[in-house]
């Protein structure tokens, strides 16, 4: 949520800062601003409601500046309006903030700031009670380390102040900052997409310590004013991987980078035809000792883990239960030393897993993620890390994060069944076999399918509703798919067991609705074609999705989609491409920025 920068260096501040709010937008788009402080040490400021473009069109091309902030909002308190767009001013304090102060109305009151804020927001109060400290003790560092000792809640920050030329400062606690310095200046963001265009190496700011970025070269130090030694982490992708590569949308270039995303994330955890996961230094011991699992996650990582759930489970016998971060805190977990925490999420910012993850490890359990960005905070927190490598995933609609998610789940529940003698090693084999062939199934949808959903998308557009059933885990695989749909399409979209429907549901199935029935599960294929029968005979649109060579008779479906014959365990990577194409090609015909979907961002670093 909120994407924000800093700059100081050679080049002129204003384009940087532009184009790194173009790469970050998707953190966050209800408005954005910018601040610049001029050559002739004068403070530039402009913001502006909209996208980025909009805040583009606003800017004063002539001004010349080597240093500045920008932010792109997601908004939290106070509604989507020019003044509540951030930085914000406060006496010689400029600030932008990525977070939420929870106690900003206490500081109001009991500092009376109320009477000067001109915004509606948290954020705010942060650049009074900063400046007021300044006014105090005119030093910058002491009074930001003064004024964040008072803060509750979580904050990254960039700030100016316009007394002091060429320096930005920066300190964060929970939400995220990566900071870089190379030939062309020295750079802060909330991710690495907007220094990517000049620096693969960076480091992620550590919490409580203060950044100041000079044009000459930047200073970590604590809060008493020591040197901190960062840890630099470097990436293998390029800018050209967080842009768009001739796709039309981020979300369609992330849907085709799949077969190589599977690759890149199964293939080096492979040897001798069994799962490894010596690089992350994950014990076989720990995957013989724990009792049960716990897989905590929110939106498509959750439901990813419920696939992780299905194998585990179906195939190794092991306890496992998936819960929703957002809830898991506040339903008490009965979880000790002997459960084994499995925490997704592709941005390994998401407030909710990170303090599921806290709340875990304080519980005694032991803690394994999985997380596609490199040292991000729940990554650097978790006992051991598995990354998936996807590569930047720029659409809000998560995608390529969720295959390869599942693939590591896949691995890792085979390193499980190994370790544990559920599988002999020549059963792990067949499995891993299978699971190396999956890139075949997801190819293969992405060359044969893509035509046939396209032309259906058009007639789904025009619905308001859509219902998505299976059974086992083509339940699970409904889940996401209805998600996908509703997010990016705004068509309502719910998620059913399909022996469920008639205890209520069915209510609501009347001519036309589109229903998409999934039935890749051989066991149970015709329990599910029984419910789509029920279904069909009260006048649904029924899109059928099950394995080639499965006669559909017209009695029970209008559109068949076929995706490979291939073992139950592994119809997950087929179907996901099916669903997501279906999604993707609803909202392509209904016009909607699919990369930007209304009222959400990338990544969700607030309660
Ligand atoms: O970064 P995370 O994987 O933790 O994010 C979790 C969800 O916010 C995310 O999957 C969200 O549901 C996506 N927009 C779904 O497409």
């Amino acid at each position: 949520m909120c994407g924000i920068i800093g700059y100081s260096g050679n080049l002129e501040a204003g384009p940087v800062i532009l184009s790194g709010l173009k790469q970050l937008e998707y953190r966050g788009y209800d408005s954005a601003g910018m601040a610049l402080l001029t050559e002739s040490n004068e403070l530039y400021l402009v913001k502006k409601v909209g996208r980025v473009a909009a805040l583009e069109k606003e800017i004063d091309p002539s001004i010349l500046s080597h240093c500045g902030i920008g932010h792109t909002r997601w908004a939290t308190h106070g509604g989507v309006t020019d003044t509540n767009a951030h930085p914000h001013c406060a006496g010689k304090v400029v600030l932008l903030h990525n977070g939420i102060i929870e106690n900003y109305h206490t500081l109001q009151k009991q500092f009376g700031f109320a009477q000067t804020a001109v915004s509606q927001t948290d954020t705010e109060v942060a650049a009074q009670l900063i400046d007021y400290y300044y006014n105090r003790c005119k030093n910058p560092q002491q009074a930001i380390c003064r004024a964040v000792d008072l803060l509750e809640g979580s904050y990254a920050f960039c700030i100016l102040f316009t007394d002091v030329p060429g320096k930005v400062f920066c300190i964060r606690s929970v939400s995220p900052l990566v900071a870089a310095s190379c030939e062309q200046g020295c750079f802060v963001a909330s991710d690495l997409t907007a220094l990517i265009a000049y620096t693969n190496r960076y480091f992620v700011l550590p919490e409580h310590t203060l950044l100041c970025l000079d044009r000459t070269g930047m200073t970590l130090t604590d809060l008493q004013g020591n040197p901190v030694d960062p840890d630099y982490l470097e990436v293998s992708w390029n800018i050209e991987s967080a842009q768009k590569g001739g796709y039309p949308h981020y979300m369609l270039k992330e849907i085709y980078e799949q077969p190589e995303a599977f690759n890149r994330t199964v293939t080096p955890r492979i040897r001798n035809g069994l799962p490894d996961f010596s690089e992350e230094k994950i014990p076989d011991s720990l995957l013989q000792s724990f009792d049960k699992i716990r897989i905590v996650a929110c939106g498509t990582a959750l439901y990813a883990g419920m696939i992780g759930r299905s194998l585990l489970e179906r195939k190794g016998k092991i306890p496992v239960e998936v819960s929703i971060a957002s809830e898991f805190r506040y339903d008490p977990p009965v979880i000790d030393d002997k459960t084994l925490v499995l925490i997704i999420s592709q941005s390994g910012e998401t407030i909710d897993s990170l303090a599921a993850l806290r709340l875990a490890k304080q519980l005694g359990a032991t803690v394994i993620s999985v997380i596609n960005v490199k040292g991000s905070s729940i990554a650097r927190e978790s006992d051991y890390v598995i990354y998936t490598h996807a590569g930047p995933e720029i659409s809000v609609a998560s995608t390529k994060a969720y295959m390869v998610q599942i693939s590591v789940l896949y691995l890792l529940a085979a390193r499980i069944f190994l370790a544990r003698g559920i599988l002999t090693p020549e059963e792990v084999r067949t499995f891993i076999g299978n699971l190396g062939n999956a890139e075949k199934s997801i190819s293969s949808v992405l060359e044969q399918r893509a035509e046939q959903i396209r032309h259906l998308a058009e007639k789904l557009a025009h619905c308001a509703h859509a219902f998505y059933i299976g059974r086992g885990m083509d339940y699970a695989f409904s889940m996401e798919g209805a998600l996908k749909l509703k997010e990016i399409t705004y068509i309502h979209a719910e998620a059913y067991a399909a022996g469920e429907l008639k205890h209520g549901t069915i209510s609501l199935i009347e001519e036309g609705i589109p229903v998409v029935a999934i039935a890749t599960q051989d066991s149970i294929f015709n329990k599910t074609i029984s419910n789509v029968r029920e279904v069909k005979a009260r006048g649904a649109f029924v899109i059928l999705i099950t394995k080639e060579g499965v006669h559909a008779a017209e009695d029970f479906c209008d559109i068949q989609i076929e995706i490979p014959q291939v073992d139950d365990f592994f119809t997950v990577f087929p179907i996901a491409v099916v669903l997501q194409l279906l999604a993707y090609y609803t909202a392509y015909a209904k016009g909607y920025d699919m990369d930007k979907p209304r009222n959400l961002a990338k990544s969700v670093t607030v309660e």
